[in-house]
Formats: C-alpha cells, sequence, structure tokens
C-alpha cells in the first residue's frame, strides 16, 4: 500500500503518468497535486477522475506550509515529481517564475519529504522527472549519458539542473532514498500547443504559417509520451535508488523533416492536394542561444530494466495527429485566453 503523490499531473506527461498508475496500482492511492497553470488541464484526466485510488488536489509546489500540511494529512509515503514550468520560448521571456516553480518548488517538495519521512526513510522513494536538455548541447557526434557532465545553456535547462542537483544533494546529505531520470522531448495526445508538434498541428489545421526557427536544422530525440510513462513506472519499481536513468526513443529528427513529415500526415488526413500543407511553412528568426541537438543513449534502462519504446514513430504521429483532430474541443479550451496573448507575443515580435 503506497500514497503516492504525484505532481504536475494535469499536465502533459503527468496525466499520462497518472493514469497508467491509477488504472495499474489499485492498491496504491494516487494523489495529483497540480497547480492548474496555463499548462494544467483536468480534461486531460477525465477519464479516470472518479477512480476509487485517485484524488485530485489543487494546490502549490512552492507553498511550504501547504506542502508539508499535505505530506501529513494523506500520509505521503512517495513521490513522483513532474510539476515545473517546462517551455524553453517561456523560460527566455520570463525566467523567474522558472526559477520559482523548478528550483524552489522542487526544494519545498525535498524538505517535507525530508522531514516526514525521516523515522524511515528506507521505506520512501522522491523520484525527479528531468530532461536531457540539462547536458546542454550536442554537435553532430555523440550522445548524452548518464555520466555526461552538466551544461545547461537555456533558463528552462538551467533550472532543471539546479533541481536535479538539489535532488542529489538531499540524498547525500539527509539520505532521502531519490531516483532521476532525464528523457529526451516527448510528443503525443495532451501536450499544450506551445510545443512544436501539437502547434504544428493546430496550425496546419487552421492554415495559418508554421514557424520553423532559423534554418530548422536543430536536431530532437522523439519519444511517445506513453512510452515514457511506462519508463517511469519501470524506474520507480525496479531502478536502483541513489541512481539516474536516460529515457529516449533512438529517433533523431530534424526540425524541418519532422514539420515537412506532418504536413504529409496531415494533407492525406484533411483531404488537401500533397504538398498544400508544406506551402505553410515559414522560416522566423531563431530561438535565442538555440540548442543544437540533443541525443540520448538509453542502453542504461534498456539494459538494466528491461524497458524500450514500444512505438514506433510514425505510428506514434499518426495516434498523435489523430487524437489532436478527434478533440477539437480541447484544442479549442487550451487555445483561448491566455494562449492568444502568448501566440502574438512570441510569433509576432520574432
Ligand atoms: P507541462 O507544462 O505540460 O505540465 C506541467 C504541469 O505542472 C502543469 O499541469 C502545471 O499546472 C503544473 N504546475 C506548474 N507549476 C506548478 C506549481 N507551482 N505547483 C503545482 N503544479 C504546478 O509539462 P510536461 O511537458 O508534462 O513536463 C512534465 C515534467 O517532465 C517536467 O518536469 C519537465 O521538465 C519534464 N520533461 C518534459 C519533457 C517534454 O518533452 N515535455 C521531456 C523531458 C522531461
Ligand atoms: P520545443 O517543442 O519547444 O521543445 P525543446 O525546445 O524543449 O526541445 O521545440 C522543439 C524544437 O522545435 C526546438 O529545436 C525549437 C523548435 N521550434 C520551432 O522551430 N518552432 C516553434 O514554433 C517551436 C515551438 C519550436
Amino acid at each position: 500500500m503506497k500514497n503516492l503523490l504525484i505532481t504536475g499531473g494535469a499536465g502533459f506527461i503527468g496525466s499520462h503518468v497518472v493514469r497508467l498508475f491509477v488504472n495499474k496500482y489499485s492498491n496504491y492511492k494516487i494523489i495529483n497535486l497540480d497547480l492548474l497553470t496555463y499548462a494544467g488541464n483536468l480534461e486531460n484526466i477525465k477519464d479516470i477522475e472518479n477512480a476509487d485510488n485517485y484524488k485530485f488536489v489543487k494546490g502549490d509546489i512552492c507553498d511550504a506550509e501547504f506542502i508539508l500540511e499535505l505530506f501529513q494529512k494523506e500520509n505521503i509515503t512517495d513521490v513522483i515529481h513532474l510539476a515545473a514550468e517546462s517551455h524553453v520560448d517561456r523560460s527566455i521571456s520570463d525566467p523567474f517564475s522558472f526559477v520559482k516553480t523548478n528550483v524552489f518548488g522542487t526544494v519545498t517538495l525535498l524538505n517535507a519529504a525530508a522531514k516526514c519521512w525521516k523515522k524511515n526513510l528506507s521505506n520512501h522513494i522522491f523520484y525527479h522527472v528531468s530532461t536531457d536538455e540539462v547536458y546542454g548541447s550536442l554537435g553532430e557526434e555523440g550522445f548524452f549519458l548518464e555520466s555526461t557532465p552538466y551544461d545547461p545553456q537555456s533558463p528552462y535547462s538551467a533550472s532543471k539542473a539546479s533541481s536535479d542537483h538539489f535532488v542529489r544533494a538531499w540524498a547525500n546529505t539527509y539520505n532521502l532514498q531519490v531516483k532521476i531520470s532525464n528523457c529526451s522531448n516527448n510528443y503525443g495526445p495532451n501536450q499544450f500547443p506551445e510545443k512544436l508538434l501539437p502547434l504544428m498541428i493546430n496550425n496546419i489545421k487552421n492554415n495559418k504559417p508554421l514557424p520553423v526557427y532559423g534554418q530548422g536544422e536543430n536536431i530532437r530525440d522523439w519519444l511517445f509520451v506513453v512510452d515514457h510513462a511506462r519508463a517511469i513506472d519501470d524506474i520507480f519499481h525496479m531502478g536502483n535508488i541513489g541512481e539516474t536513468y536516460n529515457v529516449g526513443g533512438f529517433n533523431e529528427w530534424k526540425n524541418i523533416d519532422i514539420v515537412k513529415l506532418l504536413c504529409t500526415l496531415m494533407d492525406k488526413k484533411l483531404g488537401r492536394p500533397e504538398g498544400e500543407s508544406a506551402k505553410l511553412i515559414t522560416y522566423v528568426t531563431d530561438r535565442a542561444g538555440h540548442d543544437h541537438r540533443y541525443a540520448i543513449d538509453a542502453s542504461k534502462i534498456k539494459n538494466e530494466l528491461g524497458w524500450e519504446p514500444s512505438l514506433q514513430f510514425e505510428e506514434g504521429m499518426k495516434k498523435t495527429v489523430d487524437w489532436y483532430l478527434e478533440h477539437p474541443n480541447w484544442l479549442e479550451h487550451v487555445t483561448s485566453g491566455q494562449y492568444k496573448d502568448y501566440y502574438k507575443k512570441t510569433y509576432l515580435v520574432k
């Protein structure tokens, strides 16, 4: 029996993790803590909201008093921490909210965990979900290993790197049993359309320009979000205490190639003549300090825990496109209001 606190469970990846754990572990109580920022959406987890082993709590990971009370009231036994500010472009225009949520928020959770679990630390796990962006930017060669030195380049990745360091400091200083994973770019249903793929899907659908930064030569490694949730399950249950696991899709793409693939898929889906959507591609001013390439070597998790991606990329992309086209209301809700202001500020000043 565990009372498992999952933070950020109304967001993109968190919602898939919450769903997997609620459905798979009926003997756990899953407490989903989320502040419901612009990126958090209870519609993402509507299908499990009435499950007996599930509870949603709205709250801020930076509120120390509230977090301590929550740990005590719900007798939290373990944590999987995903809540964060997660978008690089926003971190460039508003770095302080990244420091606050990603650094201060993580330390607040660590502090509450160490305090509440100190009598029996060996019964509890604090699992921190992080990103491959902490390792910095690669040239054309090489891969990120778990031993690659941290070299974050954006305010987002610097805040995540900092939070990873704090997690390790709590393991070393307070003997907290921690695990960390650093994953590559996720894609799939429920991703907020500020990130590359859902933004492009939404724009193709609405015949709007497709803003490709720079020359579109930057490279990312893409993983279907449900496969990341499976990796989190494996690491939480089978990963070694104190260890880091890199998670990736063995699937590198140049941005321009992935956008062209999406255009082809969507031409077919929308019944447009071949090549029609690609005419929307528009090269725009590059992101400041744009990391050139991320590439994960995920052999540790594959060899030690037997995890590997289950879905081929084209199949995952088709599923993703289908999901967005079949959920116009979801897109409509998340792209009204604040999103319009964000879009104007980000793309019209570039
Ligand atoms: P997201 O932005 O979709 O969701 C973040 C969630 O955190 C939202 O539901 C939001 O409401 C919540 N949140 C934000 N501030 C909060 C606060 N102060 N208190 C409580 N809740 C708060 O992010 P995501 O893409 O699902 O990423 C989840 C985690 O995975 C992050 O830690 C991110 O760094 C990491 N990650 C993401 C990717 C990716 O490709 N998206 C890849 C690797 C790692
Ligand atoms: P993004 O989804 O923001 O993820 P990250 O920056 O964390 O990797 O962006 C993925 C890549 O796509 C990145 O190289 C930036 C690029 N990009 C564009 O070219 N245009 C866009 O409108 C966005 C949002 C991203």
